[in-house]
C-alpha cells in the first residue's frame, strides 16, 4: 500500500468496518496473524507509526523483525535498497517502510516479494496516517463528506497532509482551507488533485479567518529536517499557533486532530478542551493498522492493483526524490489527474527534455 487512493471506496469501507469491529472485539483476532511476520524497516524516526504497527501486528498474534536506525543495518555498509528489500521480503509476510526520500517505498515495492506497507515517504504520502484520521473522522463524526476542513501549517512537506486532502476529495461536499505561509503551500500536483475533483478551496494566511467555518482543523508542525537550511526554517516556525482565545470562535463540535508529534502550534491549554482529538486519533490508528495487516495477510482485497506506469524517459529532477540516491532503479512515469507526465515514484513534475542530475 503506497498510496490510499489506489484503493476503492468499498475496500476503504471494509477496512473501516474491519478497524471499528477489531476495536470492539478485540479478544476476537488474538490468533488472526499467528505464525505471520511483519518486517517494520525506519530508516527515519517514528513513535506512533512504528509502535502502533508493532503493538497492532502483536495484538493479532504475529511476530515482528526489523530496525528502527538504519545505521544498525547493512544501509550503513553501503547497501542498495533495492537489496535490502530482496532480502527481508524473504523473511517476512509484510513490510511496513519509512524513509525520508519521496516515492522510496514505491522504488521498494518494485523488489518486494511480499506486499509492502508506506508508512512515511519523506514529505510526499503517508497513507496509513490518512486511514487513521478517516477512521478517527468516522467515528467521530459519522461522515466523510459534506465537511468544512482547515488544514494548517506545513503543507509543503508535510506527508500526512498530502494524503489526508487526497482522501478527502473523494467525498462529495467536502471543502478545503489552506492555511499557510506562501512558502509552505500544498505543491501543485495535490492543488491539482483538488481542483480537478471540483471541491471548494480557500487558501488562507490565519487560524483566526475562518476557524468559524470549520468542522475538522487538522493541525501540523513545521517539519524542520525537510528544510534546506535552518534559516529557512527558523522563519517559519511558531507561526500558526492554536490556542482558546482562537477556539472561541470555532463550532461546538470542530474536531481538532493532529498527527502528532507536535511542537509549539497547539497550546497545551487547548488538550483539556472535548474538540481536541489528537490523543484519541492516535489510539484509533493502532485498531486501523489491526484492519489493514489483517486484510493484507488474510486477504487478496488489497493486492494486485492495475499499473498505470510507462516509460519516463527523463530523470526526476525533484532533489528530494529516491531516484536520486538510487541510482539502478528505472526511469518510470505516470500521468496525473490533469494529464502531466509525472514521476511515477515522487509525484513531482517530470522536465520535457533530459536535464542534469540534482
Ligand atoms: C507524522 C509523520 O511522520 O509524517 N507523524 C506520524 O506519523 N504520526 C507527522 C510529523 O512527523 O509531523
Amino acid at each position: 500500500m503506497i498510496d490510499l487512493n489506489d484503493y476503492t471506496l468499498e475496500e476503504w469501507n471494509s477496512l473501516l468496518k474491519l478497524a471499528s469491529d477489531i476495536r470492539l472485539n478485540q479478544r476476537a483476532y488474538i490468533n488472526r496473524c499467528e505464525g505471520r511476520i511483519m518486517a517494520t524497516l525506519f530508516y527515519e524516526p517514528s513513535t506512533r507509526t512504528q509502535m502502533s504497527f508493532q503493538a497492532a501486528m502483536l495484538r493479532l498474534g504475529g511476530q515482528i523483525i526489523g530496525f528502527d536506525n538504519p545505521v544498525n543495518s547493512s544501509v550503513s555498509k553501503g547497501e542498495t535498497l533495492m537489496d535490502t528489500i530482496r532480502i527481508v521480503s524473504g523473511y517476512s509476510d509484510v513490510i511496513v517502510m519509512r524513509h525520508p526520500l519521496e516515492g522510496s517505498v514505491k522504488a521498494a515495492s518494485l523488489y518486494s516479494r511480499c506486499p509492502i506497507v508506506n508508512a512515511g515517504d519523506g514529505g510526499h504520502l503517508h497513507p496509513t496516517q490518512t486511514l487513521t484520521d478517516i477512521f478517527t473522522l468516522y467515528n467521530i463524526k459519522q461522515r466523510l463528506g459534506g465537511m468544512n476542513i482547515g488544514v494548517c501549517g506545513d503543507l509543503k512537506y508535510g506527508r500526512t497532509v498530502h494524503s489526508l486532502i487526497k482522501a478527502m476529495t473523494r467525498f462529495p461536499g467536502n471543502r478545503f482551507y489552506l492555511i499557510s505561509t506562501p512558502e509552505l503551500a500544498v505543491p501543485d500536483y495535490i492543488k491539482q488533485i483538488i481542483t480537478s475533483s471540483g471541491a471548494d478551496c480557500i487558501e488562507a494566511s490565519s487560524i483566526e479567518s475562518c476557524i468559524g467555518d470549520l468542522d475538522v482543523l487538522y493541525m501540523t508542525r513545521i517539519q524542520r529536517e525537510r528544510f534546506a537550511t535552518p534559516e529557512a526554517y527558523e522563519k517559519q516556525k511558531g507561526v500558526f499557533v492554536l490556542d482558546r482565545e482562537k477556539l472561541k470562535k470555532a463550532k461546538s463540535d470542530l474536531a481538532i486532530l493532529h498527527p502528532l508529534p507536535r511542537v509549539d502550534e497547539i497550546e497545551f491549554a487547548v488538550d483539556s478542551d472535548s474538540r481536541a482529538l489528537y490523543f484519541k486519533q492516535a489510539e484509533f490508528g493502532m485498531f486501523a493498522r489491526m484492519a489493514l495487516i489483517l486484510k493484507i495477510i488474510e486477504d487478496d482485497l488489497l493486492e494486485k492493483k492495475d499499473d498505470d506506469s510507462m516509460p519516463g524517459g527523463v530523470h526526476c529532477m525533484n532533489a528530494r526524490c529516491i531516484t536520486q540516491q538510487e541510482t539502478y532503479l528505472p526511469q518510470l512515469a505516470h500521468i496525473d489527474a490533469s494529464g502531466r507526465k509525472c514521476c511515477l515514484y515522487c509525484d513531482e513534475e517530470l522536465p520535457p527534455k533530459p536535464g542534469i542530475r540534482v
